[in-house]
């Protein structure tokens, strides 16, 4: 098995990528060969137990997609992205990454002759906007509230008609907030969402710019590397036209966020949190949905984190842990 990660230098592409180290291809299919492509030079760690290429530039420039699709690979993993934050900020360049550069990969996909590879495309809960039922099912009308929001859901779209019309064969799956995000803060609108954790966990001081009673529709960076796993592996065939998958996740306000980290690691760590209210993030990410049933993704074999304690468990282990080592 071939396989394409785009956005591989990015926070789930790089967890993707040890996953398919420690783990192999989709369903346990030895993995051939592994394209990493970024607009940034993805670094592979060394010792990998396959043949991995790097290559970096724009994909959304004309040439590139068609460069990155000439080996066939049987899976295309497409990460790639400009985030919320930035989306907003830059109206122009959210559309032409987000939504041309998906439509040219599509096109390039599509002159390839005989070929239709699996594409997993990361959409996010950001295509639903308020009003919000407090729980969305399968059949809620998808009606986003901000570009970033409005480029996922019309990606969506494409990617149902190419694979309808057997140009690939995608999934999109709507990833929760993904929560503890390893790293640097990212201009992503959620981003206090992993900060309030991630800082005070490394003796640092975060910011907190909405109120404790928001609530969040939560998973694991683990969790979000199976379900891109769970994606490449399913039969498509039930999904029919609905190629939109809705993912497990957990529920939490951010008090709750707040609490199990002071139960974790202590007062003195959860008093690193300062509040600063911020009108703009509390607006975008307060009409975010706070819950889903996930019905349709969770019947597929996709497995959420049992719980808020759980993910922070994760980041501790997976990586504040080897970070301190
Ligand atoms: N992390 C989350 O909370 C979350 C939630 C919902 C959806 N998603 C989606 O999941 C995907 C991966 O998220 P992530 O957290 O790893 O984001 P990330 O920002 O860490 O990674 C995205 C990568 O895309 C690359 N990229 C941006 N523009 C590019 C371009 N023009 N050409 C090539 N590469 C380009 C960036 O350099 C980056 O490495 C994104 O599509 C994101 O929208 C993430």
């Amino acid at each position: 098995m071939k396989i394409l990660i785009l956005g591989a230098a990015g926070m789930i592409g790089r967890k993707l990528l040890a996953h398919l180290a420690a783990n192999g291809g989709p369903g346990g299919a030895p993995i051939k060969a592994v394209l990493l492509h970024d607009v940034v030079d993805p670094v592979p760690p060394a010792g990998l137990p396959f043949p991995v290429e790097g290559s970096s530039g724009d994909y959304a420039v004309p040439g590139v997609a068609e460069r990155l699709v000439a080996g066939r690979p049987d899976v295309i993993f497409h990460l790639a992205s400009i985030v919320s934050g930035e989306a907003e900020a830059r109206f122009e360049e959210g559309y032409r990454v987000n939504l041309d550069g998906a439509r040219a990969l599509f096109e390039a996909i599509r002159a390839v002759p005989n070929y239709a590879p699996r594409l997993i495309y990361t959409s996010s809960l950001a295509v639903f906007g308020a009003p919000c039922p407090d729980v969305i099912d399968d059949d809620y009308l998808c009606a986003p509230a901000s570009s970033y929001g409005i480029q996922k859901a019309m990606v969506e779209l494409l990617l149902a008609d190419y694979s309808r019309r057997g140009f690939l064969d995608g999934v999109a799956i709507r990833l929760p907030t993904i929560c503890v995000r390893p790293g640097r803060p990212n201009a992503a609108l959620s981003g206090f969402v992993s900060s309030i954790m991630r800082e005070p966990l490394n003796g640092q001081e975060a910011v907190l710019p909405v109120e404790e009673a928001m609530r969040l529709w939560i998973a694991s960076p683990r969790a979000a590397v199976s379900y891109l796993m769970q994606a490449a592996t399913i039969d498509t065939a039930p999904l029919g036209a609905r190629r939109s998958l809705n993912m497990p996740g957990v529920s939490v306000t951010v008090g709750e966020q707040i609490e199990a980290l002071r139960r974790r690691a202590g007062d003195e760590v959860a008093r690193l949190i300062r509040r600063a209210p911020d009108p703009v993030v509390a607006r975008v990410v307060g009409d975010w949905p706070q819950r889903f049933s996930a019905t349709r993704a969770i019947g597929l074999g996709f497995v959420g984190d049992a719980d808020f304690a759980s993910i922070l468990e994760t980041y501790i282990t997976e990586d504040l842990a080897p970070a301190r080592a």
